[in-house]
């Protein structure tokens, strides 16, 4: 694929159907923009979207701001925690307010040199406010590109961390670089989610090399898993005609070189449902028909450094939706050969479940 095409794919996406309305988009005014990424550092939009209303409503422009007693803005930025932001906040304000007489920088490296404003946050306010080709690069951002381009580079790691900034430069759209970084975060928020993304009717599937190959829930791929203390992985135990899909972990992570089904793997726990299951296969497969044969309760293990929960979900296909065919499927008595983690174990060893299999 050519880079051009992720870029004009998204931007048409933004164009026709991005339909997220929050009340920093479209901003211009450099103040309130680093206002607004500076709250949604510390929250999740639904909830920075209340702090920022009352922060503007309160401190409408920077002078305002910076005119504003200690106590009073922490008091305002109350329940976002980390109050060092916050101070951050106040002396930048000040700095600008005084130093500059109220006027915002208005190049990258003047924005970047502030107090508290970090490359993401410069990048933001430079091209939201000023037009100018600087992409973002946040978690949204690393996830879509990792997908998309099919990149299993650690987007935690050094390597990955260059890569991904290099080619989040590359396929910028540079004539309209507000826009489009306002429209990658909100692609990545509302289509490519971390979870179950909407590849069935998502703009990008068509180049999409994640999806083609079946590896969305594979991607991004993060090295410090170790750092994760409780993992939530749900195995999808897909079954066509007497055989098993099945795949062999190779990542630096627990349970290198042993086998699993389709795994996805969240922070959270999900409460799948059989309708769910169905709306789920549907989001990413397209699979409209498939009869979800069960659905287990939720099994835990113990390790050394992380909790494993999870549960496993038997779906029945009746064809092997295209992105599934990258995988080995397998017949019973081959599954038996092979070395499954003991988490899998447990499950396949229940006596109940045994003849159930198939
Ligand atoms: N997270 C950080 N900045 C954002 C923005 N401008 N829109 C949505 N989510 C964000
Ligand atoms: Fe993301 Fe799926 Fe779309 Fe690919 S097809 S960009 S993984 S939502």
């Amino acid at each position: 694929m050519h880079t051009s095409d992720f870029t004009s794919l998204l931007m048409r996406w933004n164009e026709l159907a991005n339909k997220r309305a929050m009340p920093w988009k479209g901003e211009k005014d450099p103040y309130r923009i680093w206002l607004s990424e500076v709250i949604l550092q510390q929250t999740r939009v639904e909830q920075g979207w209340k702090y920022y209303e009352a922060f503007v409503e309160k401190y409408p422009s920077i002078q305002h701001l910076a005119k504003a007693k200690d106590e009073e803005v922490f008091k305002l930025w109350e329940g976002l925690g980390y109050y060092n932001r916050c101070k951050n906040l106040l002396f930048t304000a000040r700095f600008v307010a005084e130093k500059r007489k109220g006027q915002f920088p208005d190049t990258y490296e003047e924005i970047a040199s502030l107090k508290g404003v970090g490359p993401y946050t410069a990048a933001a306010i430079a091209s939201f406010a000023f037009d100018l080709p600087y992409a973002v690069v946040d978690g949204n951002v690393f996830r879509v590109l990792s997908r998309v381009f099919g990149i299993s580079t650690a987007i935690d790691s050094t390597e990955g961390k260059n890569t991904f900034t290099e080619l989040a430069q590359q396929v910028l759209d540079k004539d309209k670089p507000g826009l489009y970084n306002q429209a990658i975060m909100d692609f990545g928020a509302t289509v490519c989610k971390p979870v179950s993304p909407l590849c069935s009717h998502c703009s990008l599937q068509p180049v999409c090399t994640a999806f083609s190959e079946g590896r969305v829930n594979a991607l991004p791929v993060k090295e410090k898993v170790l750092q994760k203390k409780h993992r939530w992985f749900y195995y999808f135990q897909f079954e066509h005609k007497g055989t098993i899909l099945v795949h062999k972990r190779t990542a630096k992570d627990i349970w290198e070189n042993l086998f699993e089904f389709y795994l996805v793997e969240g922070t959270e726990q999900i409460r799948w449902n059989e309708e769910q299951v169905h709306v789920w296969l549907e989001e990413q497969f397209g699979i409209k028909k498939a009869e979800v044969s069960y659905i287990s309760p939720v099994s835990s293990q113990q390790l050394t450094h992380q909790q494993i929960k999870g549960q496993f979900i038997k779906v029945r296909l009746n064809t092997i939706p295209s992105p599934l065919r990258h995988y080995e499927w397998i017949t019973i008595n081959e599954l038996k050969q092979l070395a499954f983690p003991k988490f899998i174990n447990q499950f396949l060893q229940q006596p109940t479940l045994q003849q159930d299999l198939f």
